[in-house]
This record gives structure tokens, sequence and C-alpha cells, in this order.
């Protein structure tokens, strides 16, 4: 897929992650309605930073695994006049976003060529278990894709989180093989960060000279540097990247001035 933009302006990206939307959208998760959540970021982000932005939507997408389920998120984003470009989370699954939410403005690439870089999108589930791990084809297709861009700034994708987030329970589903991730990275000094959705909290660090960066989920938040499963009294949010033709990122994380209503802080665990 490719997109033309002035090489003098930077490429507006929105990361919005982990909406985990439920096959009733009425129901609650966490005791918050995360239909309303998911409205309530997208609009927002549309509103205030959306202009002529790309949307990456980094997994989870939906709790309950249904046809129903994706092809509703699909008429949501339909709306959107913008791209959207979807990776699976330890909860989708990506065979269902392949034939259910990919449509019209709604992308399911590996990689997407801009001006002056590239985003190349990993898919790092495993059926039916919540960690993560890029398997040999999917390393692969990172090395591969590298390769074949010299001449473009990089941005990687995916779910799972490379590092550990000093959450004992969420650093049990980090991605696994993340030695042979950077290995790959190691080897392509154009790659100037990496985005990932997976532990509902902000990561913005610097690792191995590149930028590491996660944001908030739409819906609930979990409390960082936790021991066991605990939410966080935050609000739901996103995060905008602008990447520039120099290869440089400048981000922000936004949360909207709200929790959502009836989050049950005494919820231990999903
Ligand atoms: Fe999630």
């Amino acid at each position: 897929m490719n997109h033309t933009a002035q090489s003098t302006k930077p490429i507006r990206i929105i990361q919005i992650t982990d909406f985990h939307l439920l096959a009733d959208p009425r129901r609650t998760m966490m005791g918050i309605n995360t239909e309303q959540s998911f409205l309530a970021v997208l609009e927002h982000a549309w509103r205030n930073h959306g202009g002529n932005a790309l949307f990456l939507l980094t997994g989870d997408l939906v709790q309950d695994t249904s046809i129903a389920t994706y092809e509703r998120l699909r008429d949501r984003l339909e709306m959107l006049s913008a791209p959207c470009y979807c990776l699976p989370g330890n909860h989708d699954d990506p065979e269902m976003i392949r034939q259910h939410l990919a449509e019209g403005n709604i992308h399911y690439h590996s990689q997407i060529l801009l001006d002056g870089w590239q985003i190349i999108c990993l898919d790092s589930t495993i059926p039916g278990d919540p960690c993560g791990y890029l398997t040999p084809n999917q390393l692969s297709v990172l090395e591969t894709k590298l390769a074949g861009q010299p001449g473009r700034h990089a941005l990687v994708c995916l779910h799972h989180s490379p590092l550990d987030t000093g959450s004992d329970w969420l650093d049990t589903m980090k991605l696994s093989n993340a030695k042979e991730f950077f290995a790959i990275i190691d080897r392509f000094p154009r790659v100037k960060g990496i985005v990932y959705g997976h532990i509902h909290q902000v990561m913005d660090v610097q690792y191995r000279g590149l930028r590491l960066l996660s944001c908030p989920s739409t819906c609930f938040q979990f409390k960082p540097k936790s021991k066991d499963f605990a939410l966080d009294q935050m609000p739901q949010g996103y995060r905008w990247l602008d990447l520039h033709p120099n290869g440089e990122i400048t981000t922000e994380v936004i949360r909207l001035d709200f929790i959502p209503k009836g989050l049950d802080m005494g919820s231990n665990g999903y």
C-alpha cells in the first residue's frame, strides 16, 4: 500500500489499541462499556489530531472473537474518512480480521510504504495463548521487508511488548523471542521506533538506539509496576506520532478527561 505526502511534512499516525469490543455492545467488562469508551477515544482522536492521519490499530480489537463483533467495528471505522491499518492481538483471530474487517479504508498488511518511511506490521499472536511469539515466517517478513527498502526510515509495529514492563503478571505475556526480534532490528539502523499495545499503559523508552512506545488502551488501564493483576484509575487514551523526513519521531499520549463510567476497581483478572 502506497501513500504519498509532502516530503517536507511529517506523516501523522494515530495509534489506538486494545478496544476489547464485546459481541453485545450493551455488555460491560471490568464494569465499563468497551464500545462506548472506544467510540469516545476514536472521536476525540479524529476531531483533535486526525487531519490527514493514518490510524494504526495495534491489536485486541475485540474481546469476543466473532464475525458480528468485527463487522460492527468495520462499520464504525468505515465512517472515518481515514486509512486504518490493523494488526492482531492475543484476543483476535487474524483470519477473521482478514475476512471481515479489512475492506474499504481498513487494511491488514505487513507493510505500508509512505513518503520516506516504511511501517511494518507483525503478527505476534499464538492461537489460544496470551503470550507473544514471532514465528520464523514473521521474523522472515521483518527481515525481508527491511532489506527491501534501504532508502526509508522504518517503524515496526506489533501487539506484544518486546521489553519487560516491571509488572510480573504482564511480563509473563511479553514477546517471548525478543532476542531474535532485536537481532534483526539491530542490523537495520534505519528502524527508528517500535510501537505496541497489549500492556494497557504508557511506555516511552530508548533502547538499543531506538524508541519503544506503547499507549493507553481505549478502555481500562493496568496499574504500572504491579506484581499481580491490578487496574489503574487513569482515563482511556491514544497516541499521535509524527514521522519526520529526517527519521525523527515526535509523539504525545493523549488521555480523555474522564475515567470510563462504571470502572470496577475490584476486578481481579480478565
Ligand atoms: Fe488488551
